[in-house]
C-alpha cells in the first residue's frame, strides 16, 4: 500500500486577538487571502493530500477562495472544534487510511518557507516527531504573584513554530491519550506528544514564519511577503 504524506492546515480559530470582521486568515495580503497562501505553501509534489479544518461557518466561503484563486489541489474542507487542540485531532482523524506522516500547520503562519516544510518531512521521517524552532530575542521570566519568580537562560529557550510534523501512529495515540484523560486546551500538538513520553527532534525554523496574532502582524505582512520573494527568487 502506498504511504501518504497529509498536510493539515488549521484554520478554524476565530482570530480574535486580531479583531476585523472575519477570522485573520480570510485577510488578504499581496492580494490573496492568508488561508490562500497557506494552501499554496503545501502545494508541493511529496505531499499526497491537503486537509484545512475550518470552522463549519467558513466551509463554503474556504471551497469558494480555492476555486477563485485557481488551486488545482483536490483539498478537503472539514469542521474544526472549540480549541485547536480539538480542530487537530479532527484533522487527524479526516486523514485516509494509508497515511504514514501528518503535517500539521498554524493557516495562521502563511509564510512558511519550503525549506522548512522540507526538513520537518525528513527529520520526522527519521526521528517521529519534529519541530521548527527559532532563538529568543528577548529575556524571559517565570512570574508569581506579579513579581519575578526564575529566569530560565535564554540559550536553552527555543520558540517553536509549525509545521510540525508527526508519525500518524504517534500523533493519533497523542491525541487519543489526551482526550480520555480529558485534556482539551494543549495549544501545541508536540505538547501532546510530550505528554505521552515521546521524544520530539528540533529543526531550524525561521524568524519570517510568523505566527500572524494581533492586528501588528497583519500590517507587517506584506513586507514579509516581500522579503521571502526575494530570498527565493535570488
Ligand atoms: N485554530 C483552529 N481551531 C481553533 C482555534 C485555533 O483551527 N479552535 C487555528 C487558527 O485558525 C490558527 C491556529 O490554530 O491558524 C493558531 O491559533 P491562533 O493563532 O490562536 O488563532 P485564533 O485562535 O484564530 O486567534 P485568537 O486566539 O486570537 O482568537
Ligand atoms: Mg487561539
Amino acid at each position: 500500500m502506498n504511504k501518504k504524506t497529509i498536510a493539515i492546515i488549521l484554520a478554524g480559530g476565530k482570530g480574535e486577538r486580531a479583531g476585523g470582521t472575519v477570522p485573520k486568515q480570510f485577510i488578504e495580503v499581496a492580494g490573496k487571502p492568508l488561508i490562500v497562501h497557506a494552501i499554496e505553501r503545501f502545494s508541493l509534489g511529496y505531499i499526497d493530500g491537503i486537509i484545512v479544518v475550518s470552522l463549519e461557518k467558513y466551509i463554503d466561503k474556504v471551497k469558494r477562495m480555492i476555486e477563485k484563486y485557481g488551486i488545482k489541489r483536490n483539498i478537503d474542507i472539514i469542521p474544526g472544534d472549540v480549541t485547536r487542540q480539538g480542530s487537530s485531532f479532527n484533522g487527524v482523524n479526516a486523514c485516509p487510511r494509508d497515511t504514514a506522516f501528518v503535517l500539521i500547520h498554524d493557516a495562521a503562519r502563511p509564510f512558511v518557507e519550503e525549506k522548512i516544510i522540507r526538513d520537518v518531512l525528513d527529520a520526522a521521517m527519521k526521528y517521529g516527531v519534529a519541530i521548527p524552532v527559532i532563538e529568543t530575542s528577548d529575556t524571559a521570566a517565570f512570574e508569581k504573584d506579579g513579581f519575578v519568580d526564575d529566569i530560565p537562560e535564554r540559550g536553552k529557550l527555543k520558540r517553536i513554530q509549525t509545521p510540525q510534523g508527526f508519525s500518524y501512529e504517534t500523533i493519533h495515540r497523542a491525541h487519543r491519550s489526551a482526550k480520555e484523560e480529558g485534556i482539551t486546551d494543549v495549544t501545541d500538538d508536540c505538547g501532546l506528544v510530550k505528554r505521552i513520553g515521546g521524544k520530539v527532534r528540533m529543526i531550524e525554523g525561521s524568524i519570517l514564519n510568523i505566527k500572524l496574532t494581533d492586528r501588528y502582524d497583519i500590517e507587517i505582512s506584506e513586507k514579509i511577503i516581500g522579503s521571502i520573494r526575494g530570498k527565493e527568487t535570488a
